[in-house]
């Protein structure tokens, strides 16, 4: 049963130690804050998929009314998601996947597509060895498959180039360091490395630095956060060549997860816009999300105020939704 008249939205995060993760978790309580009619219950899974499994059972017992979903890894993380369908909640999944098609909607960037574009880019810049190694994220977990295959697809089209090595990391900058020195021990003209997130394209640039090869080598992320040492930084501070874009989508989650509780009509599959920030656009692309940062701070020192003007709500939401755009 409904308490009050509040809709109730669970929200189970995969983990909260990143940046990135910590992004999304403000942008969707922001979201959240102007819109009183809403409940936003946030969890977090610290990355232990027994735990996600038992946040999202807590939420069906609970009954709230939508339930949205980051799950940490694919496969195990379905059957609880088809247990809250048929329990009559519905599930938005974003930035990661589940398997099969057993859920109401979908949000986040093309991850295949990110993948091609960091392929894409290495190829049109390379003067060098077309040798390159990749990076990976957490098997399991969809942005890793997914990077991957569009990754692998275009660089396999060009015969110039080769992916020499490919490094299964875990997102984490640490899962990088020991195979990439001795990958780079023995192979000297590595050109190009494709890491499937900023923190692990961070690390290996500190190990090619350990061995004298970060002038050498070039290196490309995903992500592409304006936070400090977040991918605009790095490609400021020439660390890296270049990072893709990947959208956290936190208020747009919330949005969305309004419209399929009000019965709107809706996308099942809704694809973020994605960019590359190198040298020639990191500062624009700065500015603007630092304008946003501002609006949002605006907004965040204000939330009292919006929670009991409606006005105020009407034209700050308005704000929100202009903003959003970057
Ligand atoms: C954050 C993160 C990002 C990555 C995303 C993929 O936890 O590791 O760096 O792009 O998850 O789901």
């Amino acid at each position: 049963q409904k308490q009050g008249n509040k809709i109730k939205v669970g929200f189970s995060q995969a983990m909260t130690t990143d940046d990135w993760r910590k992004q999304m978790n403000s942008s969707i309580k922001i979201e959240a804050s102007l819109r009183p009619e809403v409940d936003l219950y946030i969890s977090d899974a610290n990355n232990n998929i027994q735990k996600q499994i038992e946040d999202i059972e807590k939420f069906i017992s609970n009954r709230v009314d939508v339930i949205i979903v980051s799950p940490i890894q694919s496969k195990p993380l379905t059957a609880v998601v088809e247990k809250s369908i048929k329990a009559g909640i519905p599930v938005l999944v974003v930035d990661r996947k589940i398997e099969g098609e057993n859920y109401t909607a979908y949000l986040g960037a093309d991850n295949i597509e990110i993948g091609r574009i960091a392929a894409r880019y290495i190829i049109s810049h390379s003067k060098g060895s077309g040798k390159i190694v990749e990076i990976t994220g957490a098997s399991g977990s969809s942005p890793a498959y997914e990077r991957s295959l569009g990754f692998v697809q275009v660089v396999n089209e060009n015969k110039r180039f080769k992916i020499e090595n490919t490094i299964h990391g875990n997102w984490e900058g640490e899962s990088v360091k020991a195979s990439l020195k001795s990958i780079l021990g023995q192979n000297k003209d590595i050109e190009y490395i494709f890491s499937h997130n900023d923190r692990m394209a961070l690390s290996a640039w500190e190990t090619a630095k350990t061995l004298g090869l970060e002038k050498k080598i070039k290196f490309l992320g995903v992500d592409g956060l304006n936070t400090v040492s977040g991918g605009i930084e790095l490609v400021k501070n020439d660390i890296l060549d270049g990072t893709i874009l990947y959208p956290t989508g936190g208020n747009e989650a919330l949005k969305l997860a309004l419209k399929i509780y009000n019965k709107e009509p809706f996308a099942k599959n809704n694809i973020l816009n994605t960019i590359v920030i190198d040298r020639n656009n990191a500062e624009i692309i700065e500015n603007q999300m630092d304008k946003v940062d501002q609006q949002q701070a605006v907004i965040e020192s204000q939330q009292g105020a919006i929670n009991v003007q409606e006005k105020e709500y009407a034209s700050q939401n308005n704000l929100v939704r202009l903003l959003s755009f970057f």
